[in-house]
């Protein structure tokens, strides 16, 4: 059996696992990540290859405190600011790759910087500090599908091609981390997630989204037709065909379906709807529905993630 319970038993497996180059499926406070160790090439490798991941795409490391980061990346002051404030976190910096960074070059992609994160869950940490070295880590889904927040969701995804899944049971914040490019003059948030676009603004003054969120992939997971269910997906509906699910947020005041109903956050609370999100998706994305029907959500705070990924979510397929 591929998925684990969490114990002094596993985790050593697991280290040693991810130290020979194995895949180790584990928590973190926003979904499961796939890992493998970010310094042994063909371990990443085989992540993309797991995953189906188009291999343009870069994937983030995870570090701890105590991983010394110079030899990895150019580290600077906003980061080490924005690192002070929200690590452990979900917020995830782009910075340059350092001069003969052990980092495998294909945590990359094609270009020549490296997105850094260190991740507040406990058995994420106790993972990497037990490897020893940073480890790379995408979602732990096939490529192009929703985000795992169980490790019973990364079962489903990706069964035996993974070495080792860790239990940490169902994860907290439910939606990827906010990914920031601290290359550029001003700090360029390329995908929305965990930390607010807000909560950035008042600690760095000016902070600018990515056309590329929309266009160009300069962070591929923003690709439009990413997050994909099976469904379809009608987006901002105020009700529901009785042959759809209504994925509903807020109190259901003026909802007058028929249809068989789950709510995001009957309390209008944005960060249970973000944790809610990916799970109920899953839990309405079968038969015998014929599509997903999603009430408006606020654009403010986590807001922005969850839109941002319900958007794809109902992008046109190609
Ligand atoms: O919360 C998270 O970020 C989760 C957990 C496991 O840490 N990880 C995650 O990884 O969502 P992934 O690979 O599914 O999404 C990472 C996103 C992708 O959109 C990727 O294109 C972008 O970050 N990214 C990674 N490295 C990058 C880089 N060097 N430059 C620009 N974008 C990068
Ligand atoms: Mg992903």
């Amino acid at each position: 059996m591929t998925i684990q319970p969490v114990n002094e038993k596993t985790l050593a497996k697991a280290a040693a696992l991810i130290q020979d180059g194995g895949l180790v499926a584990f928590p973190t406070e926003t979904v499961y990540g796939l890992g493998a160790d970010a310094t042994n090439e063909a371990a990443v490798a085989s992540i993309f290859e797991a995953k189906g991941r188009p291999s343009f795409n870069p994937l983030i490391i995870h570090v701890t405190r105590n991983t010394d980061l110079l030899p990895y990346v150019e580290w600077n002051d906003r980061a080490r600011l924005l690192a002070k404030i929200f690590w452990p976190g979900p917020l995830t910096f782009v910075l340059r790759r350092a001069v003969g960074s052990p980092i495998a070059p294909s945590v990359s992609g094609k270009g020549d910087t490296i997105a850094v994160r260190n991740p507040n869950h406990p058995v994420a940490q106790e993972l990497i500090n037990r490897a020893g070295s940073p480890i790379a880590a995408p979602s732990a889904n096939a490529s192009g599908k929703l985000s795992p927040t169980t490790a019973e969701h990364v079962w489903d995804s990706l069964g035996n091609k993974v070495d080792m899944i860790l239990d940490g049971g169902p994860t907290l914040v439910g939606l990827e981390s906010t990914v920031l490019d601290l290359t550029l003059p001003t700090p360029t948030i390329l995908r929305h997630g965990g930390i607010t676009k807000e909560s950035l603004v008042a600690l760095l003054g000016e902070v600018q989204e990515s056309h590329a969120i929309t266009e160009a992939p300069q962070s591929p997971g923003m690709l439009s037709s990413h997050y994909a269910p099976r469904l379809p997906l009608r987006l901002n509906a105020l009700s529901a065909r009785d042959d759809e699910a209504f994925l509903t947020f807020g109190p259901e005041l003026f909802v007058q379906s028929g249809a068989y109903r789950i709510n995001l956050s009957p309390r209008s609370n944005l960060d249970e709807a973000a944790a809610n999100l990916f799970s109920m998706l899953c839990i309405v994305d079968r038969e015998p529905y014929k599509g997903i029907a999603v009430m408006p959500i606020p654009l403010t705070g986590l807001g922005a993630a969850i839109n941002d990924r319900l958007a794809r979510a109902a992008a046109p397929r190609d």
